[in-house]
């Protein structure tokens, strides 16, 4: 008899046979975690998994030596990549055998879309090129439990590409209103750069863009708090890994209820990932603008699960009024007090009262 199998996931099972780390923790510096060879790809990786990752993504690093390349790649799962370090290039294989490439360099942000061939090149002979990638094959695999539908799956999604242009860096800007803007495009060239829309509602004048990438259901946003400010905090479900950008900075957690905060300290090259329904609000402490990339599954266009549509339509409303936010003038009085002491120890000062008293009014 065949030992009863049950409790079984597919996926994790699949990543074991990788021969490569798999890192489980709250969050990680990405820059150092430890990387292994790693046959499939030619390259060298590492599975990240944090706390808050939840049912349907993973990350895992990839990096590549001075001059390497990783093996050409196909695969039936999205796949939302951060640059972490180095220069490099992409080649896209359009269906019909067209290719497509583009360049990239520390701190771009670019989708694969879905079943494309493609290949990384590391474009500098001295450094390595360190990438991460959020993909949803977790949710792929626990689905189908065949590897080989996953990656040896012929079907062509032409749709998913987009003009040409959408792998130069060229988008589709889509206004709709305050935090729930567009930019819709493959690859943005330096996301310490983008332009970014007001929006006030989350606190503190800070701005955002929602990017729509390779047309996929994966879900990425850009946030900036100016320097001496802090955002207001909210909860949703899991997966929003965060990945700061620019400047530095902390974020507080906690469950309702809960006497004590968790503190995570970022910076670009971080990752973490709130936990389901835990209030995070994040801080941000250094002498400049503090961006960071928020990836998920189910996007503004394709929330996928109702949590995720609740999410978008109730992450800057009062939890008062139905929302998943907590205002300024209902925030524990502790959450500013420890900003003040934490910017006065760098020498710094908030810039937070026409926030605050226009929350008092
Ligand atoms: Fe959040």
């Amino acid at each position: 008899m065949p030992e009863p199998r049950f409790l079984t996931d597919p996926y994790l099972e699949w990543a074991r046979g990788e021969g490569i780390p798999i890192h489980e923790d709250f969050g990680f510096d990405l820059l150092t975690v430890e990387v292994r060879p790693w046959a499939r790809l030619g390259a060298q990786g590492a599975f990240t998994h944090v706390r808050g990752r939840g049912d349907f993504l993973n990350t895992c690093v990839l990096e590549m030596v001075p001059g390497g390349e990783t093996l050409p790649q196909r695969h039936l799962f999205e796949e939302v990549v951060y640059v972490l370090d180095g220069r490099g290039s992409t080649t896209v294989e359009a269906p019909g055998g067209a290719r497509r490439s583009f360049e990239w360099g520390t701190r771009s942000l670019f989708a694969l879309p879905l079943n494309v061939r493609y290949q990384h090149f590391n474009a500098s002979g001295r450094q390595p090129a360190r990438l991460v990638s959020v993909t949803n094959l977790p949710l792929v695999l626990n689905c189908f439990h065949s590897s080989d539908f996953v990656f040896a799956n012929s079907f062509e999604f032409a749709e998913r590409l987009g003009p040409a242009g959408r792998f130069e860096g060229e988008g589709d800007f889509l206004p709709t209103r305050p935090g729930r803007h567009m930019w819709e495009t493959n690859f943005v060239p330096d996301l310490g750069g983008f332009e970014l829309r007001e929006w006030k509602a989350r606190g503190a004048g800070g701005s955002n863009i929602m990017f729509v990438l390779a047309d996929g259901t994966m879900h990425a946003h850009m946030s900036e708090m100016p320097v001496g400010t802090y955002k207001k905090a909210h909860r949703h479900g899991a997966d929003f890994h965060i990945f700061p950008v620019t400047g530095h900075g902390y974020t507080l957690l906690w469950y309702e209820g809960d006497p004590e905060f968790v503190r995570v300290d970022w910076k670009h090259g971080s990752v973490y990932a709130p936990p389901d329904q835990m209030f995070h609000q994040h801080f941000n402490t250094s002498p400049e603008p503090a961006r960071y990339l928020a990836v998920a599954f189910g996007g503004l266009r394709y929330p996928f699960v109702e949590d995720k549509r609740r999410t978008f339509l109730g992450m800057d409303v009062s939890v008062k009024e139905g929302g998943r936010q907590i205002e300024y003038e209902d925030q524990d009085p502790r959450i500013h007090a420890l900003y003040e002491e934490e910017l006065r120890k760098l020498g710094l000062k908030p810039r937070m009262d026409e926030f605050l008293a226009g929350a008092r009014r």
